[in-house]
């Protein structure tokens, strides 16, 4: 809550304004919907915290004909990606990016991954200079020189640090507010990683920090790739030893994987909401599961781009894109045989194998542990 102007306080107030710190969320879909009203209960109750969330919008025209962005701001309601929810009278909707970031000194990034290097890009010198990033954005840029992951594309575009925030986070229970866990991963600064559990902790939404940004973020990047399994796994009816099984060889790959490419990642990493949790709720609950299930019921035969447009009306897919970009790193780096389950899941996505043959590889079960 920012602090009331009163007479003869003046110097307090404007030296306490400096402090004040101001959210902008870049990103209003399904989760970027939820985030803000988290947000938005507290910044209004914190003292340190500006009021207003300003959260930036793609802008689109419903079928009514109204832009998405006054329907929100005249209704409180994100009507196309979090309908029935209020978002709080201080999350303002913003067509205009950098209008939305250029005052803020948060900066919460919750777009699909394959519009962030355009977003940074969009924003890149026009944003606060002491300003802090972080990601909720799941997935990775695999370039040339090697796999990037977002917070490290948005700390070099941008020349800011930035920590993550992942979990077990299904947007639409956490809207209805419903008790779950997030794990905020920070680099060097407590202070900063303090400053973001404050942002995001309700009563019902827990968050822990922990200093570990690469193994927070690849948990919540590669648990798509293993939910796609899950759900072959779902659509083939194989029942629940089964989807335990590659639950379990697919958390083994998620940190082997996180180890290969970076060793500082920590074991304890796995533990948090933002691994096992994680990993569980995306293979039981979440939308990369119930595509891929219609993918394997369909016998492979209706492609992820379709089953994706018909059933998830303009949210987007992760997992596939991100078996793609592992698939690439894995081929790069001559690690394809040690990551049986990952490559298998890519083979079956791009219908070079049939959706049975993620329980038909055990003979080259990895030699990693
Ligand atoms: N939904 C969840 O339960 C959940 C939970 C945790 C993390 N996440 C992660 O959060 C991130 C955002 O997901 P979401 O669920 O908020 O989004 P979403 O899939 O619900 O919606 C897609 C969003 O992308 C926007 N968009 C479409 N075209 C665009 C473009 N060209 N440029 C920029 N934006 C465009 C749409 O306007 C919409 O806001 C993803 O990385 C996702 O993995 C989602």
């Amino acid at each position: 809550m920012a602090p009331a102007a009163a007479e003869g306080v003046e110097t307090v107030v404007s030296e306490n304004a400096s402090n004040i710190c101001k959210v902008a969320v870049i990103g209003s879909g399904n989760w970027g919907s939820v985030a803000s009203k988290l947000i938005a209960s507290n910044t209004l109750t914190l003292s340190s915290f500006h009021d207003e969330v300003r959260m930036w919008v793609f802008e689109e025209t419903l079928p009514s004909g109204e832009k998405l962005t006054d329907v929100i701001n005249r209704t409180n309601e994100n009507v196309k990606y979090l309908p029935g929810i209020k978002l709080g009278k201080n999350v303002v909707a913003d067509p205009d990016l950098e209008n939305a970031v250029k005052d803020a000194n948060m900066l919460v990034f919750v777009t699909p991954h394959q519009f962030m290097e355009g977003i940074c890009k969009r924003i890149s010198g026009k944003i606060k200079a002491n300003a802090e990033a972080i990601s909720l954005v799941k997935g990775m840029e695999v370039k040339m020189e090697g796999p990037c992951m977002i917070s490290t594309l948005i700390s070099q575009q941008l020349d800011i640090n930035c920590s993550v925030l992942m979990g077990a986070n299904i947007a639409n229970e956490i809207a209805v507010e419903k008790f779950s866990e997030a794990t905020v991963g920070y680099r060097l600064n407590k202070d900063v990683a303090e400053r973001w559990v404050r942002l995001f902790s309700t009563p019902y939404f827990i968050v822990t920090a922990v200093q570990d940004v690469e193994g927070v973020e690849l948990c919540g990047t590669l648990k798509n790739v293993v939910a796609l399994a899950a759900g072959f796994v779902d659509g083939l009816e194989m029942g629940n030893n089964t989807k335990a099984a590659i639950m379990r060889l697919g958390l083994r790959e998620m940190k082997a994987f996180s180890k290969l490419l970076f060793p500082s990642v920590k074991d304890s990493t796995f533990f948090e909401s933002c691994g096992v949790a994680d990993l569980i709720t995306t293979c039981l609950g979440g939308r990369n599961r119930k595509v891929a299930e219609a993918f394997a019921k369909n016998g492979g035969k209706r492609s992820f781009d379709e089953l994706e447009a018909e059933m998830l009306q303009g949210q987007k897919l992760q997992g596939v894109s991100t078996a793609r970009e592992v698939y690439e790193v894995l081929t790069h780096r001559g690690w394809l045989e040690l990551f049986p389950l990952f490559s298998t899941v890519h083979e079956i996505s791009t219908g070079r194998l049939p959706p049975s043959a993620i329980v038909e590889y055990s003979e080259h079960l990895p030699r990693s542990s």
